[in-house]
């Protein structure tokens, strides 16, 4: 909506007093937001305020479920998308969600949510940036306040402007599956990236002109979740794995724990989020979910947060209550707004209009957290534009969105050895071998169109450009590359008596989300396949190369000393071309260790460890990283 449109919508309100006379002080957008919330709350049923607490999935809730309970927010978890899973896809599911919306008594639009934690990675055609443990290796709050802009900007595009995340964990341990998800081990680095993004991704849509909507972020997640004690995590997980790591317990001094992990959620706060997500795990015990000190009384009374609390996917059902209601009950007293219980909106209905009728909840409580989710949407502009911005349909995947995305990748390269292996040069004979090469799912990580991500079916990010064909690409026609998967090159000219110039090979982990993550430290071990591709490849080059597509320091044992040059790609997501313009040399390296980086298994510290302890663990330390 350009500036005049705007205009003409608050004329039409200011202008024709025959017209305000039909308009509620909540629909009139010329009122201060604290009246709009004032206003719209006294005239809401019990039910109603409770339908805006709840949160729906997308693949339980239709259109009519959204308003015959009232619906306030929905949101696509891992994976759940329409079909066909394109932008016109999204913009008509989104239509028919805030079509029920706006046919409810009030008329409140829906506010839905997703996880584009390293870009609207949901469709299969926006642009896939790195995970974020490779932007903590690339240290640049300008290209983070850009990733945020790009992303807000493609997801407006399908009328979603609700964005769980920036994960702002400072990770202490990373046997744990989701240390890729956040910008290292470091409290500092990590406010000051992730506060960079979010600025970034809430003002993203000005430059659709005033009208447009107000993005928000999700902080997440409230409290310690990277901090969590290993082996501490005990409740059982739906795939039946006992979580090594994640969802377990932070232990320690309060005033310590509270120094390394909540700066960055001051940071976010005064940089205007207005949302946070609290973590599964606990703080010395308290479940975070359940934890009133430090959602209400730090939160909201220390640091000022006045946006909306939602609680992560399904999480309720680990807090120590009796019964789905009385959890209900101790979150929401504890401070929550808003219940991520996709599949059980009507059941979650019910309790909460007993816990009310039976005095477990508050109304002032209900009034409270209405307020704030009502306080959200009328801050976005949500009530005035809840659809899609046409114009941004072009951004999408746009030649302008996957630069930036590439310069992001060539800045996340660390590299941690080289005896004159790199930069390659383009008139060498290049062998490259291993599946890592090859392969979007892997290069790109978990939470990439699916919540475990995918590998080995390229077609499904139509867009995208796998490693090697960006490296045939960078290297141009002349170049000689050879690429085999699985480093097989028996039936080629190349042989240890007639070697080629240069090997690259690529190892790293499979794509995994949360618990599935998790690892003992002789889990992040290269495999056997690795180490003998590696040993296979060795005598049938001058150099070799290896390099890492992983979501975290892998331990590298004798690999490392059979490797010429050793590179740490991460997860760089759609753009393979920008691990090759580093490799050969068209841009350099830059990127630092946002992760200190372990020795072995047997001898693996957390960040936590004493300081000498620690140090003494580990190949490289936090910040390390060469230049070419
Ligand atoms: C998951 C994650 C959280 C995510 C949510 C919705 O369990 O813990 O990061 O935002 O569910 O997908």
């Amino acid at each position: 909506m350009r500036l005049p449109k705007l205009l003409s919508v608050l004329c039409l309100f200011v202008c024709s007093p025959a017209l305000l006379a039909d308009v509620l002080p909540y629909q009139n957008p010329a009122l201060p937001v604290a009246k709009r919330v004032q206003d719209l709350l006294a005239r809401m049923s019990l039910d109603e305020k409770l339908g805006q607490m709840l949160m729906g999935g997308r693949d339980w809730v239709k259109p009519d479920q959204v308003r015959q309970l009232n619906m306030g927010t929905l949101l696509s978890g891992g994976g759940s998308v329409p079909s066909p899973n394109t932008v016109d896809g999204w913009v008509k599911m989104m239509k028919g969600y805030q079509e029920a919306a706006h046919a409810t008594r009030l008329g409140i639009p829906v506010l839905y949510g997703i996880d584009s934690v390293h870009g609207f990675q949901l469709l299969p055609t926006a642009t896939i940036f790195p995970q974020q443990v490779g932007l903590g290796a690339a240290r640049d709050e300008d290209l983070m306040r850009r990733i945020g802009q790009i992303t807000a900007r493609e997801m407006s595009a399908a009328g979603v402007y609700w964005n769980f995340a920036p994960v702002v964990a400072v990770v202490d341990d990373i046997r744990w599956g989701r240390a890729y998800e956040a910008l290292g081990e470091d409290t500092k680095l990590t406010t000051r990236l992730a506060t960079a993004y979010s600025k970034g991704f809430q003002s993203g849509l000005e430059v659709f002109g005033q009208g447009a909507p107000h993005p928000i972020v999700t902080a997440k997640h409230y409290l310690g979740d990277g901090g969590v004690a290993y082996q501490s995590a005990k409740m059982p997980t739906p795939t039946g794995q006992a979580p090594i790591m994640d969802r377990g317990d932070t232990r320690g001094d309060e005033a310590a724990l509270l120094a390394r992990f909540l700066p960055p959620y001051k940071a976010q706060i005064d940089a205007g989020a207005r949302s946070v997500m609290p973590s599964f795990s606990s703080w010395n015990g308290v479940k975070m979910h359940a934890n009133g000190k430090l959602l209400t009384d730090v939160l909201r009374k220390q640091l000022g947060f006045n946006g909306l609390v939602v609680t992560d996917w399904e999480a309720l059902q680990y807090l120590p209550a009796n019964g789905f209601g009385e959890q209900l009950a101790l979150a929401t007293n504890a401070g929550v707004d808003v219940f991520m219980e996709p599949s059980k909106t009507a059941e979650v209905l019910r309790l909460m209009r007993q816990n009310v009728e039976q005095n477990k909840v508050s109304q002032a409580r209900i009034n409270e957290a209405v307020a704030n989710i009502l306080r959200v949407k009328f801050e976005m502009g949500l009530f005035e534009h809840d659809g899609p911005i046409a114009e941004a349909k072009a951004l999408v995947g746009s030649p302008e969105h996957r630069a930036v995305a590439r310069e992001a990748v060539r800045k996340s390269l660390v590299l941690l050895k080289n005896g004159g292996a790199l930069p390659l040069k383009r008139d060498q004979h290049i062998i490259v071998a291993g599946r890592h090469a090859n392969d979007l799912g892997l290069q790109s990580g978990g939470w990439t169109l699916e919540w475990q991500g995918f590998a080995g079916n390229n077609s499904r990010l139509p867009g995208a450009t796998t490693i090697v064909d960006g490296i045939r690409q960078v290297a141009g026609p002349s170049a000689k590359v050879d690429y085999r998967e699985e480093g097989d090159f028996s039936k080629s000219a190349v042989s240890a008596k007639a070697p080629a110039d240069v090997a690259l090979v690529f190892v790293g982990e499979p794509p995994y989300a949360e618990w599935l993550g998790d690892r003992m430290a002789e889990g992040l071990m290269l495999s056997a396949a690795d180490l003998r591709q590696i040993a296979t490849l060795r005598p049938l080059a001058r150099k070799l190369v290896l390099v890492l597509v992983s979501g975290r320091p892998l331990i590298l044992g004798d690999a490392l000393a059979q490797s010429d040059a050793v590179v740490a790609a991460w997860l760089p997501g759609s753009e393979g071309e920008g691990v090759a313009d580093v490799l050969f040399g068209d841009a350099p390296f830059v990127g630092k260790l946002p992760y200190a980086w372990p020795r072995d298994a047997a001898g693996f510290l957390p960040a936590s460890a004493p300081v000498e302890a620690r140090k003494a663990s580990l190949l490289f330390e936090v910040g390390y990283g060469l230049s070419n």
